[in-house]
């Protein structure tokens, strides 16, 4: 399958229809690898695709030249869902040279036997001509590893942004404006959320890197090709990227036998305020996944467990820990928990707020076994506390 771009650029990538948990990324919707030929003079291949689908590669390929033929393959990205193919494309594309900077092929030396390719190193600013169009490559380092490159080619407007404005989510259609924009916005969110929010200042950079360039089509290296909906993708990336908070609240819990849950409505009901947005999680109902795209840019967060075995249940761990590595901007926080005996979880999530540097308004709220009337209305007053900061924070107080 191929799809085209414009004459002579074309899709020819792989869709995924069937992963579901990409490196723990919980891909509901599937995902594509993205890659891009283009037949000039000599002929490009722009990024490759993960490993076992370098048979589609070639035979997306093969329907449009000979891979004898292909002069250049572009590597922008490292990470073995973009080059996992390479050794095999590599040995397919004889007459091929790899473009890439230093860094990817100190990074690809890692991963194969890079000895026997034929390679050409580019720097910032290299221009590679095709022909009639030409190759530009910008480094993005960070964005989202260290050797991280777009490809623009000012020709066409098109630039190849590698995972940034990527979306996990497959589909039969290419483009942006042939699929409903609000679920690839979303997706694009949860995307930019769980791969690309531990790096958002070097993200930041890369599309300050990209400002003065006139954009017609952003081709990313999953999901679907921007041409209709540049401008509301570039918003969305610029208020991402500005740690800008929303007006929002995210009560997220574990419960056994319903005292924590109960403490939890009782946040929901006090946190709820005109011009602020309240989502109630429940660990193990919903995915670290979707967690990370509704924590993010929330103002206000409670978090809160039973205690098992002594400290919180264990998806709620995971869940600091994921968040402990993405590094979301620091929220207003409380915690909150219930317990029989002895130590408990609230202590644990006291601690595991101090470790993500947040801003913890208050102690604890600790229920024994069952949560009184006058505990729960401790967590209504701490619900309405966080909807006072989250309004504050996001600016929407007045
Ligand atoms: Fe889609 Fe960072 O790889």
């Amino acid at each position: 399958m191929h799809v085209p771009l414009r004459e002579g650029i074309d899709w020819v990538g792989y869709v995924d229809w069937t992963v579901r948990d990409f490196h723990s990324y919980n891909t509901e919707r599937g995902t594509t690898y993205n890659a891009y030929l283009i037949r000039d003079e000599q002929t490009a291949l722009i990024d490759t695709v993960k490993e076992p689908f370098g048979n589609d590669l070639l035979a997306n390929v093969s329907a449009l030249v000979d891979p004898a033929k292909v002069d250049w393959v572009v590597c922008n990205h490292a990470e073995p869902d973009h080059s996992g193919v390479l050794p095999q494309i590599l040995a397919a594309m004889p007459n091929a040279t790899l473009v890439c900077n230093a860094k990817c092929l100190l990074a690809l030396s890692k991963h194969f036997d890079t000895a026997g390719w034929k390679t050409k190193i580019v720097a910032p600013g290299d221009v590679l001509s095709l022909g009639k169009r030409t190759l530009e490559f910008i480094n993005t380092p960070m964005a989202h590893w260290p050797e991280s490159m777009f490809t623009y080619i000012r020709q066409e407007k098109i630039l190849f942004s590698m995972d940034a404005f990527g979306q996990h989510c497959a589909t039969t259609e290419r483009f942006d404006d042939e699929n409903c924009i609000g679920t690839v916005l979303e997706e694009a969110r949860t995307y930019y959320a769980n791969i690309l929010m531990p790096y958002g200042t070097s993200t930041a950079k890369a599309m300050a890197s990209v400002t003065d360039l006139e954009i017609e089509m952003i081709a990313t290296s999953h999901g679907v090709i921007w041409r209709s909906h540049i401008p509301q993708i570039l918003d969305a990336y610029r208020q991402w990227t500005s740690g800008k908070y929303q007006p929002k609240i995210i009560i997220l819990y574990d419960t056994m036998w319903e005292s924590t849950a109960a403490m939890a409505r009782a946040f929901e009901e006090g946190a709820a305020h005109p011009g602020v947005h309240v989502k109630v999680i429940h660990v193990r109902r919903n995915s670290l996944t979707t967690i990370a795209a509704d924590v993010f840019d929330a103002a206000a967060v409670a978090i809160g467990s039973a205690t098992l075995n002594g400290t919180m249940m264990p998806q709620l761990g995971a869940a600091f820990c994921y968040l402990e590595g993405l590094k979301p901007t620091a929220k207003a926080a409380v915690g909150f928990g219930s317990y029989g005996w002895g130590r408990g979880s609230a202590e644990a999530i006291q601690e595991g707020l101090e470790r993500l540097k947040w801003n913890v308004l208050r102690a604890p709220i600790k229920a024994q076994y069952k949560p009184t009337p006058e505990i729960l209305e401790e967590c209504r007053a701490a619900g309405a506390l966080l909807a006072r900061k989250a309004l504050d924070m996001s600016g929407a107080a007045g």
